[in-house]
């Protein structure tokens, strides 16, 4: 039974039997986080699209644990020029890797690495679906509410979804409800809210509409706190 770990903002470290994979780490600089990108040891990083919020920790993470980075192509490639091991995926494509089985969803949202001097884009976002142990878990990356999100629930049988409910960037509390409705999942987990003043939300408020307008449980994590799938 795989454990899902809450880092804070859309950050999530995924260990199961098969392995174990860190999820858009963002550590350093994430003013929520508890862990330090030393204390994960992974066997894979999956990354959603390049914005720093996401890719985070990713190269200093991977290096040090010799990890695998998963990623779409144009974000794997730029990542490789980082230094790290990747395998480059796209939207629609799946993988059966020895730590997971992985399918790069649709998201709508951007991706470009920024630091000071320039700017990478990085080609489109994605979401993850993510099946270990027999537990499927879908990471939906930044987006938007999307149509694509009903025939992923009417596709798969998805144990724990992972939404965004921040607002400005990604969904906001009440289209993410409607993208519950679509998923059809056993389990909602909220992330990407809180972490800065601008995408500040409560959590609670969100689950108790899950939980009087839809057939799914929703569980709020504190930052640091783990789900068992
Ligand atoms: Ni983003
Ligand atoms: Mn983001």
């Amino acid at each position: 039974m795989p454990r899902l770990t809450f880092l804070g903002h859309a950050a999530f470290l995924l260990e199961g039997d098969q392995g174990k994979i860190a999820i858009d780490p963002f550590l350093t600089g994430n003013p929520i986080a508890k862990a330090k990108p030393e204390d994960i040891q992974v066997d894979a990083v999956l990354v959603t699209h390049g914005h720093g919020d996401h890719v985070g920790d990713t190269v200093a993470i991977a290096k040090k644990s010799n990890a695998l980075v998963v990623a779409p192509f144009e974000l794997a490639n730029f990542l490789e020029s980082q230094g790290v091991s990747v395998h480059p995926m796209h939207i629609g494509g799946s993988r059966k890797f020895p730590f997971a089985w992985v399918k790069l969803t649709t998201a709508s949202h951007g991706s470009a690495y920024v630091d000071d001097e320039k700017t990478v884009y990085t080609g489109n976002p994605c979401g993850f679906l993510i099946r270990i142990d027999g537990k499927l878990i879908y990471h939906a990356g930044d987006t938007g509410l999307i149509a694509d999100m009903e025939i992923l629930g009417r596709l798969n049988d998805i144990d724990v979804a992972l939404l965004p409910i921040g607002d400005n960037f990604t969904m906001g509390p009440d289209d993410a409800l409607e993208a519950v409705k679509m998923l059809k999942p056993k389990v909602v987990i909220p992330m990407h809210y809180n972490t800065w003043d601008l995408i500040a939300q409560d959590p609670q408020d969100f689950c108790d509409r899950v939980k009087g307008e839809t057939p799914s449980r929703c569980v709020p994590l504190e930052v640091g706190e783990s789900y068992q799938v």
